[in-house]
């Protein structure tokens, strides 16, 4: 008999194998969704994983991305994810589904809850958790005071290292889950632009030195985007994208800290949770 639980100890190396290999069945549409997601399982070799499919029919145009590149980009986003040791992407890849090609990517959490990892709010001042970072403050819709603030947490550090690197342009707080100890970020279709555009709710560590953990990530990513990725990315971007993204990570060793965020470009995504 099948068992729906994926095997403990799977590598993201596996779960991509069972996703490339596995028969697909579309469980739902993803009402939330903007780019008409579908939530399907995956059977192989008699277990399920459940995922996440994005056909490319159903992406939504937008102005500042061409058409049709968005699954390009989780895919890309997996990839420079799992090669720099970041590990935020959930395994993802590209393949055929019932309505064409599009992306594939594992379901973090229970199918029928949402995985929230509990570290970004927005509440009224003085009420964030002890320690955490307050991002913004601003009005809610009645005009009564509230913050954005989001926890010193280690993993978030990550994330948001991880989104200067990619360039991600909606880092919004629904798009960061918790799969058992570690976090994990979804959605990464607007990415990788050349023009930098980064949109994130994880603004606290602004002008904070890298550790030598986050430099030994840059620097093994900046090192496969040189060799074992470079063909798999040039499948996937275009050539200025791709240098654009190397020029990101030079920056950063660079200067050695959290960026700030780019002038004329709006910081923070909208609904920011
Ligand atoms: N890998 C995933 N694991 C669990 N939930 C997910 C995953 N990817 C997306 N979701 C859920 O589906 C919703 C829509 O997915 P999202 O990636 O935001 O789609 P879109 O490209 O349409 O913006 C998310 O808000 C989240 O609740
Ligand atoms: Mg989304």
């Amino acid at each position: 008999m099948a068992t729906s639980a994926p095997v403990p100890t799977a590598t993201d190396d596996d779960v991509c194998r069972h996703l490339a290999l596995g028969e697909l069945t579309v469980l739902a549409r993803i009402t939330d969704s903007s780019n008409n997601a579908l939530l399907v399982k995956v059977m192989h070799e008699g277990r399920t994983q459940h995922a996440i499919h994005k056909p490319i029919r159903g992406e939504r145009p937008l102005w500042d991305y061409p058409d049709g590149s968005l699954v390009a980009r989780e895919r890309a986003a997996y990839l420079l994810s799992h090669a720099g040791g970041f590990d935020i992407v959930p395994p993802t890849i590209l393949r055929d589904g019932p309505f064409g090609p599009g992306s594939l990517q594992s379901w973090i959490g229970a199918v029928d809850g949402v995985a929230d990892s509990g570290l970004v709010e927005v509440c009224p001042p003085g009420q964030a958790p002890p320690g955490w970072i307050v991002v913004l403050r601003g009005e809610d819709g009645v005009g009564r005071p509230v913050v954005l603030a989001h926890a010193d947490d280690p993993g978030l550090r990550v994330m948001a290292l991880f989104d200067a690197v990619i360039n991600n342009s909606d880092r919004k707080g629904s798009h960061i889950l918790r799969d058992a100890a570690r976090l994990r970020g979804i959605d990464h279709g607007v990415s990788l632009s050349v023009e930098p555009k980064v949109r994130t709710v994880l603004w606290g560590f602004i002008g904070q030195p890298l550790s030598a953990g986050e430099r030994a990530r840059l620097e093994r990513v900046a090192q496969a985007i040189d060799t074992d990725l470079r063909e798999d990315l040039e499948d996937l971007l275009t050539t200025a994208e791709i240098r654009a993204l190397s020029e990101r990570i030079v920056g950063l060793l660079r200067t050695g800290a959290f960026p700030a965020p780019a002038p004329g470009w709006p910081a923070i995504p909208w609904p920011a949770l």
